[in-house]
């Protein structure tokens, strides 16, 4: 998008093939086109199938476990190398005491140390669709609970439209719905729509648009208790009160909240319900550690990939030992980033390697904020869900735990590149000044703010080693990491259509694993 060119122009452009296929992407990364159809096949693993067979996986992340999980148990030899002194790899939850590194700096996280007082700094929803990943919260007993996108209690901002303040989501839905559903009245009444609808399905449809966006008698929209009352209130006390004066249409036009925001909880993978792990998302990461801890060797970054006539061999540095070491393996499934793995030396095909140098990573940001009370509750009635604002921070994310605790863990920014140059601005911040950057464009959407945050943690994934980036940018991988390079088989989100979804992860180590098995039984 050129630097001079609105948010708003860019948006118009999207007939052009450049701005859909910008749009596309950065939709498709939070999920919002629904998953693309992936065929893959239930996991395909008879017990002791594996006969000892080396199989070598780089990452301990979701997709690099899951892999070692399911082959040791049929009977594979696993080693899984990973570079870092933890598993998990993106799922990493933040909480009071850790040390969270990035390339040129440190944070020490300052929350307090309390249950319900921690920050998902990666994946932090799983809709209720994702099979796979929550099969395994089955299997593991990784107790959930339910997380929300959308509450009516919510706040939309934009700091050109009405006058700068937030405004509920019980007002903006109530009132969009009601002047569509007017508009639409009067198309069907002055017979615009003749063509479309019988007579009889006239009368149904403008009945329909009565309940929809509670018309008056008259079909006209003039405002509605759904969106609140006057003087601030919500409920109907002893008397039922005045229903809020209907926000201004045009306004709510110019406004953008209708791009995408208000009907983010339809897109497929934000649907209700959702899900999060009671206590943090690194739950699922630690369910897997336990079980394949014995596999991992930490702390083993890989220096060099090369396929030889027998499989696989790598080389990685022991930083334990300080030792550089080398693997054979029969074959080798690689969930290492793209953005990672580019830099590594190898063999593989230079149509791969080229095919790796393509995956772009989203610069994904996560600011989570400790606040002194849980002021979204006590004093607006927000419990869980999402603010949108147009600023950078671009949402505020209320906890789906804890409530009515004395405390709170909010997240005060989560930044995917709605628009170019966000992600890259924070990036460019030093840990202290995203925090208070997020601070002041927060105080936009909830005043006094700053005075109710008392500590934070920021998380931009371009800069976290050995990630360099939130997920792929785009839903289609590139055709050759889906195929093996030898005995070099890809994995991870990356290489399917649900990048930054740790079904996503699952998925690809299913795949792999299948693919493996079937070839190790032919050969
Ligand atoms: N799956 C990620 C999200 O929902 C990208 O935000």
């Amino acid at each position: 998008m050129p630097a001079a060119m609105t948010k708003r122009d860019f948006l118009r452009a999207i007939g052009s093939a450049a701005g859909v296929a910008a749009t596309y992407h950065t939709m498709s990364s939070l999920g919002m086109l629904g998953p693309q159809t992936v065929h893959a096949d239930a996991l395909d693993l008879p017990p002791g199938s594996g006969h000892g067979t080396r199989v070598v996986i780089l990452g301990a992340g979701i997709s690099g476990m899951a892999a070692a999980y399911e082959l040791s148990k049929a009977g594979y030899t696993c080693t899984i190398l990973e570079a870092t002194e933890r598993a998990g790899g993106r799922n990493f939850t933040a909480r009071g005491g850790d040390v969270v590194r990035e390339i040129d700096s440190r944070q020490w996280v300052d929350f307090d140390r309390e249950d319900h007082l921690y920050a998902n700094m990666g994946p932090a929803r799983i809709p209720y669709h994702h099979r796979l990943i929550l099969g395994y919260c089955k299997e593991f007993g990784v107790e959930l609970e339910v997380f929300m996108n959308d509450n009516r209690a919510a706040l939309f901002h934009n700091a050109d439209r009405f006058g700068g303040e937030a405004v509920e989501g019980r007002r903006v839905t109530t009132d969009l719905r009601g002047y569509i559903s007017e508009l639409l009245a009067k198309a069907v009444n002055r017979n615009a729509l003749d063509e479309d609808l019988s007579a009889d399905d006239k009368e149904r449809v403008l009945d329909m648009l009565v309940g929809y966006g509670d018309l008056n008698p008259d079909y006209l929209y003039t405002g509605s208790n759904r969106g609140g009352y006057r003087g601030d209130r919500v409920s109907a006390g002893l008397e039922r009160g005045e229903p809020n004066d209907p926000l201004d249409f045009s306004e709510l036009l110019r406004s953008e909240f209708w791009e995408y925001k208000l009907h983010f909880g339809y897109f497929l993978n934000q649907n209700p319900t959702l899900f999060q792990p009671v206590g943090g998302m690194d739950a699922i990461a630690k369910a897997f550690e336990t079980r394949v801890q014995r596999l991992i060797q930490y702390q083993s970054p890989v220096l060099e990939i090369r396929k030889t006539t027998a499989g696989a061999n790598v080389v990685y540095r022991d930083l334990r030992r300080g030792t550089t070491e080398s693997i054979d393996a029969d074959y080798l499934i690689c969930t290492i980033p793209a953005p990672v793995l580019t830099d590594i030396p190898n063999n593989f095909d230079p149509s791969v390697r080229s095919a790796i140098a393509s995956v772009a990573f989203v610069p994904a940001v996560k600011i989570g904020f400790q606040a002194r009370r849980r002021f979204w509750e006590d004093d607006l009635a927000i419990y869980g869900g999402i603010s949108w604002t147009d600023q950078d921070i671009t949402q505020i994310w209320y906890p789906a735990t804890g409530y009515h605790r004395a405390k709170g863990v909010i997240m005060g920014a989560y930044i995917w590149e709605d628009r170019p140059g966000q992600g890259e601005r924070f990036a460019n911040m030093t840990p202290p000044e995203r925090l208070r950057a997020a601070i002041s464009e927060g105080e936009n959407i909830h005043p006094g703010y700053a005075q109710e945050i008392e500590s934070g943690v920021s998380r931009v994934w371009p800069k976290v080693p050995f990630q360099k980036g939130g997920w792929p940018e785009s839903y289609q991988p590139p055709p050759e990491l889906l195929a093996p390079d030898g005995a070099v088989y890809f994995a991870g989100d990356q290489i399917t259509a649900l990048p930054g979804w740790q079904e996503g992860a699952v998925l690809a180590a299913h795949t792999v694993a299948n693919a493996i098995h079937q070839r190790s039984a032919t050969t």
